[in-house]
């Protein structure tokens, strides 16, 4: 098994299984969103589905890019995008790095026999996309017929990696050439550190129009990198393991700079989400959750874990006196002093 390969399936069992999250919060629960007793709407009304990237969807939600490169992680991708494509929720696979050295892997991320219909998302790290350049990252996307493309950023996760990238240099002018020159939208995506204010500006300056906050609260890859490694990898790790913006935060953000945004890193029930699309994400996208109900019950618990997600959000926008799940941006609402504190 190559080294990649090998990491990968690290990966997923140290975040099936391990102590990974972020202890401090995501924020969302300092929105409180306020009680309609007089709701006036009959819960079939209340209509959650939405359009994002092109694609219509029947609720908000995504499934976090995770996977793909081995045999374990196809398995995987295939049962979450047969999950997405039942319910009707996005499906991202995750980084495509080992289609550029091994691309016999395209197998396990392609998903559109069990997914035909989902909106799915392409991954690379940025790392990989300005080395490779447009049109092998363009060439990746078209191999899982993708209908956008995540770049994602991870500095810290690289920088705790024995093994990871220290040279973080060139990332604002790949970005730039990718979306001037990829023929499906790019989608900029932390993964679990947030995005802060002169990030998106600059993002937003050179054309990016989406991003993926995924930010602190959630899973935490420098906890990730402090369960393998060498004596130096664990101690930095734990070090940086708080390390970031929270994901509340960086939703207000990353609207403030008018930008689409999907808000992850740490979305664990319907209440997180609808907080979430109170603050103006327009839909919300999960990793873990959905990671370690497959790893616990196969496709029939990630099935019930994505229902039970729908169920609630589709009570909460009822209970908000909401019809259409977009008018939770709309929603009156009261912001505990710390959210407000990152906002001011
Ligand atoms: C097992 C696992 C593998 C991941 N692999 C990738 C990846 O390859 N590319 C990527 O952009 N994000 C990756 N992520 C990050 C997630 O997409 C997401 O941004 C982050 O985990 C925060 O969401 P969560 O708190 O719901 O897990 C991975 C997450 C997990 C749990």
């Amino acid at each position: 098994m190559s080294v990649i390969a090998d990491r990968k399936n690290s990966h997923l069992r140290l975040c099936a299984e391990g102590d990974v999250e972020h202890r401090s919060t995501t924020l969302l629960e300092q929105v409180r969103l306020l009680h309609e007793a007089l709701p006036e709407l009959s819960l079939d009304e209340v209509d959650l589905s939405t359009e994002i990237l092109g694609k219509r969807l029947e609720a908000p939600i995504l499934i976090s890019g995770m996977s793909g490169g081995t045999e374990e992680a196809g398995i995987l991708n295939r049962a979450l995008a047969t999950v997405a494509q039942k319910c009707g929720l996005g499906f991202g696979v995750g980084s495509q790095r080992p289609m550029l050295v091994h691309p016999e892997t395209a197998a396990s991320y392609r998903v559109r026999e069990v997914a035909p219909d989902v909106l799915l998302l392409g991954n690379v790290g940025f790392v990989q996309a300005r080395e490779a350049g447009s049109q092998v990252v363009a060439e990746l996307a078209e191999a899982i017929d993708a209908d956008a493309i995540c770049i994602h950023l991870n500095a810290a996760q690289e920088l705790v990696q024995e093994e990871g990238d220290r040279d973080f240099r060139g990332a604002v002018d790949a970005i730039t050439r990718l979306v001037d020159e990829l023929p499906i939208p790019v989608v900029v995506k932390e993964t679990g550190c947030g995005l802060a204010p002169g990030t998106l500006a600059r993002l937003r300056g050179v054309g990016v129009s989406w991003v993926d906050v995924s930010g602190a609260g959630g899973t935490s890859w420098t906890a990730v990198e402090a369960l393998r490694g060498t004596p130096r990898q664990r101690a930095l790790g734990e070090d940086l393991r708080e390390w970031g913006i929270p994901t509340a935060a960086a939703i207000v953000y990353a609207k403030r700079e008018g930008l689409g945004a999907i808000a992850s890193g740490g979305i664990r029930s319907g209440l997180d989400a609808a907080s979430a699309l109170a603050l103006g994400a327009d839909a919300v996208s999960l990793a873990l959750p959905m990671l370690r109900a497959y790893a616990e019950g196969g496709l029939d618990a990630a099935l019930a874990a994505a229902n039970r997600l729908a169920d609630s959000l589709r009570a909460i926008t009822l209970l908000t006196g909401s019809r259409r799940v977009s008018d939770l941006a709309k929603a009156p609402r009261v912001l505990g002093p710390e959210l407000r504190a990152w906002l001011a």
